[in-house]
């Protein structure tokens, strides 16, 4: 199906340390979204800084690397219909005290600079950058959920 498409997803630092890797997948698995690569690690400061490259001009950079650099992340990619959109549909506003409640940083966050999760935005090509920019090709798992036929038409 020619909507079908895959988005990065990463649970920030604050994220794991509050315990929330569990709570973030089971809302993409739930919604019937397939994981298809999935990397514990912690990121250093050049790739932290290619991640947010095209932030590198505000004022809030510096303090974004310090804080993505600070802990373990969980790096995943995703794939579903529509998935980069309907990612960062889930994920609420970029500032947490102003996303609906439903979403996962309306339900989980409340300050701007400790929103939980990032995915991919939907400027064409950015998803297929950072999937790239943290995973070789031999990392993403092709297969079939089996249920699959009840999740699609
Ligand atoms: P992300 O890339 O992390 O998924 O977040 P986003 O697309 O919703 O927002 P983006 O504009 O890409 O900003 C990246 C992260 O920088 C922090 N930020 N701080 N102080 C500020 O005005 C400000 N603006 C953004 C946020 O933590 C945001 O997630
Ligand atoms: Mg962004």
């Amino acid at each position: 199906m020619s909507d079908r498409e895959r988005t990065f997803v990463m649970v920030k630092p604050d994220g794991v340390h509050r315990g929330l890797i569990g709570e973030v997948v089971s809302r993409f698995e739930d919604r019937g979204l397939k994981l298809v690569a999935g990397k514990f690690m912690q990121l250093d400061d050049d790739h932290a800084r290619e991640h947010y490259a095209d932030l590198s001009d505000e004022p809030f950079f510096e303090d974004l690397v310090e804080f993505i650099t600070s802990g373990p992340v969980f790096a995943m990619v995703w794939e579903g219909k529509d998935a980069v959109a309907q990612v960062r549909s889930m994920m609420g506003e970029t500032d947490p005290a102003e996303s609906p409640p439903g979403s996962i940083r309306g339900d989980l966050g409340i300050d701007l600079g400790r929103n939980v999760i990032h995915g991919s935005d939907t400027e064409p090509g950015s998803a297929e950058r950072e999937i790239d920019l943290f995973f070789d090709d031999e990392e993403l798992i092709d297969y079939e959920r089996n249920d699959e036929t009840w999740l699609y038409e």
